[in-house]
């Protein structure tokens, strides 16, 4: 039976004899951090700018922390993320050499989600492992880690007309569902058997958390 795993402006600025900022465009002595002369409502509109990026960020995460937050335990959210990983390889695996930006996008796109799991294995379940004793797993775990970020390294030093882009995705899915087979399958199930709710809670919350920042 399959398992899971398987089936899923920059104004240059000069400094003149005075000592006052000056753009290069050699209009007079207006200081690039004056707010006269107009300079106010363009500053003041960069800012609103700045401070709508970040609440559009903020707001993108925070959507995306709820979605983690309703999608269950530590161990349940991780496994969805496999299975994101997994569809965008299939996606990937569906492309041919003449569709090289859908391949680059394809390949940015699995390397923020990977970035995105790994840091919140690294930071928290791996070791949490190693607190109970799971050391030897959670290092070997961790050592696949390296290979999934070498085969990201030469995805991209080989670009996407390559004639062995395909095979090389293929060989690195087989390394990416192999592994999320371990943690799914053995790993992770052992561990939350040892632990009590409280300790479950807790590494769900701190995988959330994580996320939270690596959206
Ligand atoms: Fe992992
Ligand atoms: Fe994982």
């Amino acid at each position: 039976m399959a398992t899971r795993t398987q089936s899923r402006a920059s104004n240059r600025s000069s400094t003149n004899p005075s000592g006052s900022a000056t753009t290069s465009r050699g209009n007079g002595n207006r200081s690039a951090f004056s707010w006269g002369d107009g300079a106010g409502p363009v500053l003041g509109a960069a800012l609103a700018g700045v401070a709508f990026g970040l609440a559009a960020n903020y707001g993108r995460k925070a959507l995306m922390q709820g979605m983690e937050s309703m999608a269950g335990d530590w161990d349940e959210i991780l496994a969805a993320e496999h299975d994101m990983a997994l569809a965008i390889f299939d996606k990937m695996l569906g492309t041919d050499a003449t569709q090289s930006f859908k391949r680059n996008m394809l390949l940015m796109k699995l390397t923020h989600a990977l970035d995105k799991h790994a840091h919140e294995e690294e930071m928290v379940v791996y070791p949490a492992l190693r607190e109970a004793n799971e050391t030897a797993d959670a290092d070997l775990l961790e050592g696949e880690h390296g290979y999934i970020k070498t085969y990201i390294y030469e995805l991209n030093e080989m670009g996407p007309e390559s004639a062995t882009w395909l095979e090389k995705v293929r060989e690195f899915r087989e390394l990416v569902s192999t592994h999320a087979h371990m943690e799914e399958e053995q790993v992770f199930p052992r561990f939350k058997q040892t632990m009590d709710a409280r300790q479950n809670d807790r590494i769900t919350s701190l995988v959330n958390r994580d996320g939270f920042w690596m959206a």
